[in-house]
């Protein structure tokens, strides 16, 4: 049976780096497993991610900024997470459907429940078994990422971070058996464990576990 993991968290949150780490280590165990990330992942995706990423004199609409996620997902799901997913694989994915609920739902202001139809057409109906959050004061997540030019989200003002990080939190709140909130200023060896802690049993009980070889 597969498993589909992914991370979670606003800007400089570090999940980008633990969900390499999860990789890794799932993949030293000889269990096939598939590391991907949202925007990009595909092609297109990553044609796509540059253009949503990108600084714009008038910027671009809320709602073309939800279907531009929107056709990321569906590329990324027909490519690679389904077939991943039918071959019995462990996928990990940094972002995907709960991000677009996060930033254009709760950050943008979009409507939810539309967020939530475009979401189940893009997904197909696909659905994480894990959600990891890693959770940041939003001036500490952005102090990590001072050293790079921001881009059209990272520059955005901090009332739009704190709704989005707000929003992630309702988000895990609502359905707490789906998603694992872990405190993103904690050491990053100390999160990895806190990490492997909850996958592992969840290789188990997917029957994916190896014994390292
Ligand atoms: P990142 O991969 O470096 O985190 O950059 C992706 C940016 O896109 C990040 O600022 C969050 C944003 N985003 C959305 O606004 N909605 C989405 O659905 C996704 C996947 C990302």
């Amino acid at each position: 049976m597969s498993l589909f993991v992914t991370f979670e968290g606003s800007e400089g949150c570090g999940k980008s780096t633990q969900a390499k780490a999860l990789w890794k280590k799932v993949s030293r165990l000889g269990i096939p497993a598939v590391l991907t990330h949202e925007p990009g992942g595909t092609t297109l995706s990553k044609e796509v991610r540059y253009l949503l990423k990108k600084q714009r004199q008038g910027g671009i609409s809320p709602l073309a900024e939800l279907l531009l996620f929107a056709a990321c997902r569906i590329q990324l799901v027909t490519e690679i997470i389904r077939p991943n997913l039918k071959q019995g694989k462990v996928i990990i994915c940094d972002r995907f459907a709960d991000s677009t609920i996060a930033y254009q739902g709760y950050g943008r202001g979009l409507d939810l429940d539309t967020i939530r139809e475009i979401n189940q057409l893009a997904t197909e109906g696909i659905k994480p078994d894990l959600t990891i959050l890693l959770d940041i004061p939003v001036e500490k997540g952005l102090d990590r990422k001072q050293t790079k030019a921001g881009d059209r989200f990272e520059t955005e003002d901090i009332a739009f971070h704190n709704r989005v990080r707000d929003g992630y939190l309702k988000l895990a709140a609502d359905e707490p058996e789906r998603w694992l909130v872990i405190d993103a200023t904690l050491p990053k060896v100390r999160i990895g464990k806190i990490i492997w802690q909850r996958v592992s049993r969840l290789l188990n009980k997917h029957h994916l576990s190896r014994t390292p070889g």
